[in-house]
């Protein structure tokens, strides 16, 4: 089918996106669909009336919260067939104490085996990923749907960057609207910002904020999802995570072509081949639609190669573990 023909047919009826994992992540962000209009939604999870119960509790807020967009909740994979999306939050979240990467082979064996659930069933869809650790989890996801690259994009990037953003706003005492974040490379402790990518209505942050309070910023950024998984004790971080992905999910949907940052498939990028990792793209119908190469320094490629270093051997564990039959 062509995009023409696949963007008419989402037109012509509610578009529809399926949230694999009806945890946190998954309902906050069934009910941020549905409440701004953008797609009917199906939530899966592995739990019997776990999403069907979440379902019809969002389902009976409708006609207080006056959107026409519905959601079903369900156990069965047959029920997400012909989703426009494919967003895959399933998994087992941190708890404190716990690296993103103590959660690899669980993770990776959950969302291989939703993925090639759910292609069956959506073989046109883009897929979103959303399970940590995320750039590892991204690319097993494309391996497992074999998809073109740009049908398989992982949400990281839009987090961090608007961490970021929310802590430059608080210590510069200005609006979170006017200010930019740009951070690149894997979701985890070597992610990487770049200050003089980060602006405030235009001005890079390196001209407002003494060299110290930046990297001060940047460990704050770097340490987001710890600070907040050591308040909650139980449970990770799921309001900004839900909103960063469906703030993706809507540059799709409506075609925007909005540039963020996430986590794509590189080939020869950035000098980097067969990975997954975060770069700035344009999100559009069609997935990512174009992969934006900035200009970094020296030492920004280096720290990019290193995330990208520590990425690869997670996948390389992740692929030999999945290989000799994982956990099953
Ligand atoms: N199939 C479907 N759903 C599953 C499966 C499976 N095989 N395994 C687990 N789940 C479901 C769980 O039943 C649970 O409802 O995934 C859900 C995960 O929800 P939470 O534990 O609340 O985790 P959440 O905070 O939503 O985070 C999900 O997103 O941000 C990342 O690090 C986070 O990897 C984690 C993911």
């Amino acid at each position: 089918m062509t995009t023409a023909a696949q963007k008419e047919k989402a037109c012509s009826r509610h578009a529809k996106v399926s949230i694999i994992g009806a945890g946190n992540v998954g309902k906050t962000l069934a009910q941020r669909i549905i409440e701004k209009d953008l797609a009917d939604v199906c939530l899966l999870d592995i739990v019997e009336g776990l999403p069907q119960g979440i379902a019809l509790d969002l389902m009976e807020a409708r006609p207080l919260e006056y959107h026409s967009r519905s959601v079903v909740g369900t156990n069965d994979y047959k029920d997400t067939a012909d989703s426009d999306i494919v967003v895959i939050t399933a998994g087992v979240a941190r708890k404190p104490g716990m690296s993103r990467e103590d959660l690899l082979k669980t993770n990776a064996q959950i969302v291989t085996t939703a993925a090639k659930k759910a292609i069956e069933y959506s073989p046109n869809a883009v897929f979103l990923v959303v399970t940590n650790p995320l750039d590892v989890m991204t690319y097993l996801v494309w391996k497992t749907v074999e998809l073109s690259p740009e049908k398989v994009v992982g949400m990281a990037g839009v987090l961090d960057s608007a961490r970021l953003q929310t802590f430059i706003a608080l210590e510069l005492k200005v609006a979170v609207s006017d200010v930019y974040a740009l951070v690149l490379g894997g979701h985890g402790d070597l992610m990487l910002p770049i200050p003089r990518y980060c602006t405030v209505a235009g001005v890079p942050i390196t001209e407002l904020m003494p060299k110290q309070t930046i990297e001060n910023l940047i460990q704050r950024t770097r340490d987001g999802g710890a600070e907040i998984v050591r308040l909650l004790k139980t449970g990770s971080a799921y309001y900004a995570p839900a909103s960063s992905a469906c703030y993706m999910i809507k540059s799709i949907l409506l075609d925007e072509s909005r540039i963020l940052p996430a986590a794509v498939y590189l080939d020869g990028q950035y000098d980097l081949k067969d990975i997954y990792i975060g770069v700035p793209c344009r999100l559009g119908y069609r997935g990512v639609e174009t992969i934006i190469e900035i200009a970094l320094t020296e030492e920004e490629k280096e720290a990019l190669h290193a995330s990208a270093r520590a990425v690869r051997a997670n996948i390389d564990i992740a692929l030999e573990y999945l290989a000799q039959g994982g956990g099953s």
